[in-house]
């Protein structure tokens, strides 16, 4: 029985601010304006981002979950892992249907949710401690995009990364990205990948575009978040929220368009921003993904595809390769 759950913190709050004012420097002062998306993430962004998956037009939190709660027996009868550890681990709301199943049909000793945001990973390391006292839960805080050096070793371990994240990451980022867990998986370990689907555009840009503006909230979070930590004066109220499809890349873009000609001062930088009106600054994008492109990228990065399921309207995609 562990039932003290652990939380090892390797970006400290002065990290965040120096990797933030070096994103914002060069985003901000690009033609086009952009800044990277682990921002969205403080606090706010996390609660806005749980209300997120529980809107209707949000369709991949409530796929994934039906997906995984049909394939969560295969995948643990198919995988011994000791040890699972989760990127961009979040609330971890959908792992529990992968710990219950691990513990129950495998070897489960160790979960090891790994994220950006503090708050996020501090409130899910202590529900799932005490919900699954048998497991030992040891939460990881660190970018995912830095170096996965920190993550533990020893046990035999599969890597889950869910909710279409990777889709956030750029394709020459997804590569640097799998090269790093090849890094740092033995051959034989498994990687679990949540990946949303290319689908029709009338089904998708609603699901980054909904009704009650809660995803319009969350993209001009990362405005608070610079407000907050770089002394800025942005007014997110006067920012437009953007999503549309780039059906060249296959990705959603999330924009953020000033409603006005605005001036910004960024004071921790000694920056000031012009931004012309309708000017549009890019935030995140969601790429969608075809099976083939999928498996094709896990190749080259060192992984063979074990088992691929999908959701019965092929909008979502659960992959489970091995570290060759
Ligand atoms: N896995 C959860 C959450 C998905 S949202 C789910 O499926 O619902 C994306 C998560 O990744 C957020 O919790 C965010 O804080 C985290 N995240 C985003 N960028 C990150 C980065 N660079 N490093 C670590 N975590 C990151
Ligand atoms: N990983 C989520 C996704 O790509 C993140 C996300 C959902 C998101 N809605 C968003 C990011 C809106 C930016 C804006 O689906």
């Amino acid at each position: 029985m562990n039932a003290v759950p652990t939380l090892e913190t390797h970006l400290s709050d002065d990290d965040l601010t120096a990797a933030l004012r070096a994103d914002a420097l060069l985003g901000l002062t690009s033609a086009p304006k952009w800044l990277p998306p682990k921002w969205f993430y403080d606090a706010r962004g996390s609660e806005l981002f749980e209300q997120i998956t529980e809107l209707p037009e949000y369709y991949p939190t409530r796929t994934e979950r039906a997906l995984l709660e049909r394939v969560v027996g295969e995948i643990a009868r198919s995988t011994r892992a000791e040890v699972l550890v989760e990127l961009g681990s979040g609330s971890s709301a959908k792992t529990r249907l992968l710990l219950n199943a691990l513990t129950a049909e495998g070897a489960l000793e160790t979960y090891v949710p790994q994220d950006v945001s503090s708050s996020a990973l501090r409130a899910a390391v202590e529900e799932i401690a005490a919900e699954f006292p048998a497991v030992s839960v040891h939460g990881v805080v660190s970018d995912f995009t830095g170096t996965l050096g920190n993550l533990p070793r020893g046990g035999r371990r599969m890597i889950a990364f869910l909710g279409g994240t990777i889709g956030n990451l750029v394709p020459a980022e997804r590569a640097e990205f799998l090269a790093g867990i090849h890094e740092v998986l033995e051959p034989g370990e498994q990687l679990l990948i949540g990946a949303g689907l290319v689908i029709d555009p009338a089904v998708l840009v609603p699901a980054y575009d909904d009704a009650a503006g809660v995803t319009a909230e969350f993209n001009r979070n990362v405005l608070h978040v610079l407000n907050n930590r770089l002394d800025a004066d942005f007014v997110p109220e006067k920012f437009d929220h953007i999503a549309m499809w780039d059906a060249e890349n296959e990705w959603i873009e999330m924009r953020l368009a000033a409603t006005e000609a605005t001036t910004v001062k960024v004071r921790e930088l000694d920056l000031t921003v012009e931004f012309a009106p309708g000017e549009q600054m890019r935030t995140e994008i969601s790429a969608k993904f075809r099976l083939d492109g999928l498996r094709n990228e896990l190749a080259e990065a060192g992984f063979r595809t074990e088992r691929v399921w999908t959701d019965p309207d092929d909008r979502f995609a659960l992959v489970l390769s091995e570290r060759v």
